[in-house]
């Protein structure tokens, strides 16, 4: 609590309210909070047994692998009634039977083959691909499914005494039911900063009491059932309770709760965001798996860096643009793929995204990546006349914006303006990043519940690799807040879901432009091509880079083969058994087209381990997330200003402050930022991690298991020395901070 206020101020019946409803607040967090443990002492609930709906309207219509046309989905739509949507994203947990021993189907028994087809006949009942609702993407058509609703949650597996004398899965020191902090973490963060902030706020007393009944609220549905969507639900009432303020003190834009670092810790750089090298150390220490960084080899047209602006930077006052290019010292960063997108009709929130150019190098002698250039935009003006008519009255093409080129040497608030305005641009892009995995994985759990029966080895082996995928994707795009929807059977227009709301309110994108980007990047990957780590030793693009930390700290890839090998080896004997087993043939026959670079069928046992392995790495590295959101002062969720700094610029501290976002879309993009942290702390159903009891099934596999475990263990804690050796620690290819599954 704030130590000074005056005892008038103190005495104020809004202030007291306030620090009531604070106390209450601490409180329940107190008592609500469940320990932590490294066994598994938790009671599991009894979920009963589970009876399917009603189908047979659904039979009747004939329901197909995929759905090509909106008539076809009404029709079906009117068999599948929609369960409640009581949809989470894996923070809950569940026990299910444990899993028969696998076997394949031409060694499996007549009647297990009979049960094996039936399961398989219901299963394309209940799951099917819909191309229609998202053009461009393929979505479940029925989220409702009971194979959906089956790997929604973290599920154990057999019963506690079972589990007890038999499941050798590894905790690896955390107990996966724990979810008390990812239950709370986004509204305390906002009690905390009104509380660290009660001065900024105290002068207009209406504020003080929305807030008041914020607090309240939540104290008394804290621990509702759908944590996901109170969470979403609380971005609204913060933008609005929260005043549209700016101010003169950048420590306001701080929502971290500063007594809370464990549970909230800030970037390694925090302290040090207006240095220079924070911006070329996130190219290589990239906030999401795929960095832009591209090598400088020949002049761009629309970047003009001369000799001059490249020997600006200290460390290059002596050195040579097109010597250094020659060299391959040379890298840009260029965002020209957002363009287009950046042009789009905005919503009206005042924060603009502009599609930046940055230009790095490494001095001829060696050492870190620096900062050399960067121009905001695409296009420059040409000549005397267009020039001054920019700079002076910002008279341009607004499908053209233009800017200049600015260096570490240009004004310093301008040169600050000017990096805010690329990492807000680098800010959405991981975020892009991110979600896109998520819709380009989205057919691979479609195709396991309709193709691959439970008997099947890789069932047990891909079910928490996929774990809540459907229902975070579907809550994410299509579950709107406050829309009970039943007409729609759950399904939103796609740019209002509870993820795709979010940037109409707090960024420079509609919903829309924000979606049409996350498909247009989904597109974009290929299975293979993106699935497979860069090799530093055969790949001589970035040599001239001593330490490129998200390549060279990327070592999950070969563990992960080696396990699914191993596991493979205990059901396949030859490649034979690969071609002879129509059920796996069948799931990537109807993945062939609908993930791109995804084998149409298997002819061996080491494409079979490869596709396998391919999709564990994609779930897990592929899907990894810095949530550099969190930090408002340096990746705001847009630039809010339509002038951008010119290279003859003078700008002050108060100039760059206001283009940060205002104190309310900060509070809330803060808030929602913290649903992107992968993991809410190391090894929580992290890669590695499977539910207790998994593999109880078949305790063969608990030996290759356990050097699964160990081999992710020793590679983190060899990262974290790596780490210590470092200027500011990198942990985005650390195992324990990636998750099993996009469950997140
Ligand atoms: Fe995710």
């Amino acid at each position: 609590m704030s130590t000074e206020l005056t005892a008038e101020q103190a005495a104020m019946p809004e202030v007291i309210a306030f620090q009531e409803a604070v106390a209450s607040f601490d409180a329940k967090i107190a008592n609500d909070q469940i320990s932590s443990s490294t066994q598994e002492s938790f009671a599991v609930p009894y979920i009963g047994e589970y009876t399917p709906p009603d189908w047979s309207y659904s039979e009747q219509a004939g329901c197909t692998a995929e759905v090509e046309n909106v008539d076809e989905i009404a029709d079906l739509a009117a068999g599948y009634p929609c369960e409640g949507l009581a949809i989470t994203i894996g923070t809950s947990f569940t026990q299910r039977d444990q899993y028969p021993f696998p076997t394949l189907y031409h060694n499996a028994s007549s009647q297990v083959q009979s049960e094996r087809d039936q399961e398989l006949i219901q299963a394309r009942i209940d799951n099917w691909f819909d191309g229609v609702r998202i053009p461009g993407a393929w979505v479940h058509g029925n989220v409702s499914s009971p194979d959906v609703l089956k790997n929604t949650v973290w599920t154990l597996r057999g019963t506690a005494e079972a589990r007890a004398t038999t499941a050798r899965e590894n905790h690896m020191g955390v107990n996966d039911a724990d979810v008390g902090e990812d239950a709370t973490d986004v509204f305390e963060a906002l009690v905390h900063y009104f509380n660290k902030n009660i001065l900024l706020f105290i002068f207009n007393p209406t504020i003080l009491a929305k807030i008041t009944d914020l607090i309240e609220l939540f104290v008394s549905n804290a621990f509702d059932d759908d944590l996901f969507r109170l969470k979403f639900q609380f971005i609204d009432p913060i933008l609005l309770a929260v005043p549209e303020t700016r101010t003169s003190n950048i420590e306001h834009w701080n929502f971290y709760p500063d007594n809370l670092p464990g549970k909230y810790p800030k970037q390694p750089f925090d302290a040090e965001f207006r240095d220079d090298d924070v911006m070329s150390w996130l190219q290589v220490a990239h906030a999401s798996p795929f960095s832009r960084l591209k090598p400088y080899t020949s002049h761009q047209s629309n970047f003009k860096v001369t000799n001059s602006i490249f020997r600006k930077t200290d460390a290059f006052s002596s050195d040579n643009l097109d010597t250094a290019m020659a060299e391959g010292r040379v890298f840009v960063c260029d965002f020209k793929e957002y363009h287009d997108a950046n042009v789009k009709p905005r919503p009206n929130t005042g924060a603009v995204f502009y599609a930046g150019i940055a230009m790095f190098a490494v001095p001829k002698n060696g050492g870190d990546l620096k900062t050399i250039a960067m121009q905001s935009t695409q296009h420059t003006p040409s000549g005397w006349f267009q020039r001054t008519a920019w700079r002076n009255l910002n008279i341009q093409d607004s499908n053209k914006p233009f800017s200049e080129i600015l260096t570490p040497k240009s004004n310093y608030w301008a040169w600050q303006q000017t990096k805010l305005a690329f990492m807000s641009m680098y800010a959405i892009s991981n975020v892009i990043d991110h979600l896109s995995t998520h819709v380009f994985l989205y057919p691979v759990p479609i195709s396991l519940y309709r193709n691959i029966p439970d008997h099947h080895p890789i069932t047990a082996l891909l079910e928490p690799h996929l774990m809540s995928l459907v229902a975070n994707n579907h809550a994410g795009i299509f579950s709107e807040v406050g829309f009970p929807d039943i007409l729609h059977q759950g399904y939103g227009d796609g740019t209002t879901g509870l993820l795709s709301g979010l940037p109409g309110k707090v960024s420079g994108w509609t919903g829309k432009t924000f979606i049409d980007e996350t498909i247009r990047r989904a597109n974009w990957y290929d299975f293979t091509a993106q699935g497979t780590p860069l090799d530093r030793n055969t790949d001589t693009d970035f040599s001239a880079i001593s330490d490129f930390p998200l390549h060279d700290d990327s070592g999950t890839f070969p563990i992960i083969q080696e396990w699914v090998g191993n596991y493979i080896d205990l059901y396949y004997h030859s490649d034979t058994d690969v071609v002879m087993d129509h059920e796996v043939q069948n799931f990537c026959s109807d993945l062939e087209d609908k993930v791109t670079g995804f084998p149409a069928s298997l002819g061996s046992k080491i494409e079979l381990v490869d596709m396998l392995s391919r999709i564990i790495y994609w779930s897990s590295n592929n899907h990894a997330f810095e949530a550099l959101l969190s930090n408002q002062q340096l990746a705001p969720f847009g630039y809010f200003s339509t002038w951008l700094p010119r290279a003859n610029s003078n700008r002050s501290e108060q100039d760059y402050l206001n283009c940060l976002p205002p104190l309310n879309y900060g509070m809330a993009s803060f808030c929602g930022g913290r649903i992107f942290v992968d993991l809410p702390h190391d090894w929580h159903r992290s890669l590695g991690k499977y539910p207790h009891g998994q593999f109880m099934h078949d305790p063969r596999v608990y030996a290759h298991l356990d050097n699964f475990q160990n081999q992710l263990f020793q590679l983190d804690e060899q990262l974290k020395v790596t780490n210590a050796n470092r200027r500011w620690e990198y942990n985005l290819m650390r195992p324990a901070t990636m998750t099993c599954s996009p469950w997140n």
